[in-house]
């Protein structure tokens, strides 16, 4: 091919990828399959290798990290990097707003803010000269800071040169470095694997992985970066409000928070305060606050500075979701099919909003990852709603006679013997159905809402009837008379006759409630269902052969090899005659042939909160309808679920024209196909 051809191959393909590399990292809105991004940037490299001139500082090929440093540069700041005061409640923000005013004399109506997202990553700043990234350093004590242009030039959200026109001929830009929580999720799961260190949060991954002395290690991390604010402005000028700046960075090409709002008045940013709070857990990074700032630069310079940070702004704190606390004991909890689970007793601790003395350890592997000891203080995360954790130890608290963490050798309940099965994190009681633990667990599992139903037979109530002999399996529930529920502490007439009536009604249920209630180990709801659809009857079921039951869809050799272990078991047969003969039953459904799967062949996503299917089940039923179900949108995506918080997938979903429908719509056609909720 001749030279100017090829030439004119790489101004496109320079173009293009460049182009794609926006949209896809800053705008949240792919526009090619990744077939093709792959085949354009297999063949830049292929061209810039063969012809070296030809490759430019800012070519996207550059985004895999140079030589690795000795160390890093030191960087000072022209305009020094200031830090923020924190408001933790209305009253606080109530005295910013007072504060300013009284310094505004001629502003008579309420103050117009920018309310931002405060994400919790490392502040960087970026220098471009000429439309060109120069330096990226960090804040460092706000007056120096380190060089880490090598670093910041692998992140794929930061434009390598600027888009558009009209920018100074020096603009630092300046922003927080992050990592996304999914980033983040499989960043971990990849050092589990390899049986590396693992990261406490996102923070800390982010900040580790900036300070790499080898670029080509943060050239694989899940870096983005988000900006708000300039410094340094030369040769140039920019809009004369914040939200208008942040609005020219975008035209230049720099990714900036969507959730970013102009508000007025204090009480409106109180508003924004509560309902991003709302929405902390499913934003798709980690913020720790909101900011908020005077809108008008004019309004700004008025206000000026106290020491090291502005009068004009602050930043509103959550209640903290990581807190520092005391490891008091630690004791083993048995679940419903005999695993051990180790639980922490901590000092109370208020952290993420609550009063928490209790956190899981999960299993022995993850006692011994964190090497805890009893008396170690130790630091609790609770994000949401998500069960308290211990993440870490803080090793220099430490002293010599703290114990470690002895597991049982028998179940502390019933003192069955206790094993580990081969391939398991966890210790298992194989006391079985004579465990009073596990025979509480099953039957609080069997009358549970997405099971029988037994409305008023409670976890309290279900612990009374075990531990005072009433009831040891959930067929002595049917059993159950007025006058032995009357010997209760606390048991009504009402209340009991109430019981009586609840299990009665409890009796007439479904085939896939009846299977999925009778807690056979990995059969949740959805592979009852399945179950249920491809055998129509219990008896069908029961004399399924093992190939018959990988037949099904969700069925994989180990649920299989539970199922067998179930049907082989006399125990378990002769409790479900028991209840038969109680008079549980259920109309035998339609069996659905492998073809009634309307949605085969279709990918769904779902996002944001789904309030009565909860997401988890949400994927379970698609899937039993022949739907493949994705993590990500992309343009192979038929129809996209989303609830109540959808962040970004929703909005790259709606930028790529893909359906959305909401919960109320999903389950309308769950119950248009026969599905029973
Ligand atoms: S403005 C003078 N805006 O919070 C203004 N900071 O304590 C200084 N941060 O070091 C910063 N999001 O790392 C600003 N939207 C935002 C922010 C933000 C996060 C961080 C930043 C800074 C710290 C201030």
């Amino acid at each position: 091919m001749p030279v100017a051809d090829l030439l004119q191959e790489l101004e496109s393909l320079l173009g293009k990828i460049d182009s794609w590399n926006h949209q896809y990292y800053v705008l949240d809105h792919p526009t090619v399959p990744d077939a093709e991004y792959d085949r354009s940037m297999q063949r830049l490299v292929e061209l810039e290798t063969q012809n070296p001139h030809w490759l430019r500082p800012d070519s996207p090929s550059q985004r895999v990290g140079g030589q690795p440093l000795a160390q890093f540069g030191q960087v000072t700041h022209d305009v020094p990097m200031l830090s923020l005061d924190n408001a933790f409640n209305d009253q606080d923000m109530q005295d910013f707003n007072r504060r300013s005013l009284d310094r505004l004399a001629d502003v008579t109506g309420p103050l117009e803010f920018a309310c931002e997202p405060k994400l919790d990553g490392i502040a960087v700043s970026l220098l471009y000269r000429g439309g060109v990234l120069q330096r990226g350093a960090t804040r460092g004590d706000g007056a120096t800071g380190e060089d880490i242009t090598q670093n910041v030039r692998t992140i794929r959200s930061i434009p390598l040169s600027l888009r558009g026109k009209g920018y100074p001929e020096m603009l630092e830009v300046r922003g927080e470095i992050y990592m996304p929580k999914a980033g983040f999720e499989r960043l971990n799961n990849r050092a589990r694997e390899r049986g590396e260190k693992t990261f406490v949060n996102p923070r800390n991954a982010a900040a580790g992985s900036l300070r790499q002395l080898d670029p080509r290690i943060t050239a694989e991390r899940p870096l983005e970066m988000c900006c708000y604010s300039v410094g340094l402005v030369k040769g140039g000028s920019l809009p004369d409000q914040q939200a208008r700046v942040l609005e020219r960075l975008q035209d230049w090409g720099f990714r900036i928070n969507s959730e970013s709002a102009v508000v007025q008045g204090i009480e409106a940013c109180n508003d924004y305060y509560e309902s991003l709070s709302a929405r902390r857990d499913s934003l798709p990074y980690d913020i720790d606050g909101i900011v908020f700032k005077v809108n008008e630069f004019q309004l700004q310079e008025q206000l000026g500075f106290v020491s090291r940070a502005p009068r004009w702004a602050i930043a509103r704190k959550f209640p903290a979701q990581e807190e520092v606390t005391r490891l008091l004991d630690v004791e083993f909890q048995v679940g419903r099919t005999g695993v051990i689970t180790p639980v922490a007793r901590l000092e109370p601790v208020f952290v993420g909003g609550v009063t928490v003395s209790n956190a899981t350890l999960h299993n022995r592997d993850e006692v011994d990852r964190l090497d805890v000891r009893i008396g170690d203080t130790v630091i609790v995360r609770r994000a949401g709603d998500v069960i308290p954790q211990v993440v870490s130890v803080v090793i220099e608290y430490r002293l010599p006679h703290f114990r470690r963490v002895i597991f049982p050798e028998h179940c502390p309940v019933c003192q069955s013997a206790v094993e580990r099965e081969e391939g398991e994190a966890a210790l298992r009681c194989m006391g079985g159905l004579i465990c009073a633990a596990q025979q509480k667990a099953a039957i609080k599992h069997f009358a549970s809402r997405r099971a029988l139903n037994v409305e008023g037979l409670g976890d309290k109530l279900v612990e009374q009837l075990v531990d005072e002999g009433l009831v040891s399996n959930v067929a002595e529930l049917y059993t159950l008379s007025k006058e032995r529920l009357l010997k209760l502490d606390r048991m009504g007439e009402k209340s009991a006759d109430n019981i009586l009536a609840a299990l009665q009604d409890s009796k007439r249920t479904t085939l896939p409630r009846f299977i999925f209630a009778l807690g056979i180990r990995e059969v949740g709801e959805a592979t009852a269902l399945s179950l249920a659809r491809h055998f129509g009857s219990w008896p069908a079921l029961l004399a399924s052969s093992e190939r018959q039951l990988l037949d099904v869809d969700d069925v994989g050799p180990i649920v299989a090899d539970h199922l067998r272990q179930f049907f082989d078991s006399l125990s378990s047969l002769e409790m479900v005659r028991s209840l038969c003969d109680a008079g549980v039953g259920w109309p035998d459904i339609e069996c659905a042939p492998e073809r009634d799967q309307p949605l085969a062949g279709q990918t769904w996503v779902v996002t944001g909160k789904l309030e009565t299917l909860g997401r988890d089940d949400a994927k379970a039923y698609l899937q039993t309808l022949g739907a493949k179900v994705a993590g990500t949108v992309s343009v192979k995506t038929t129809c996209v679920v989303a609830g109540p918080g959808a962040g970004s997938k929703l909005a790259k979903a709606e930028a790529l024209g893909i359906d959305v429908v909401d919960e109320e719509s999903l389950l309308a056609l769950l119950v248009a196909q026969g599905i029973q909720l």
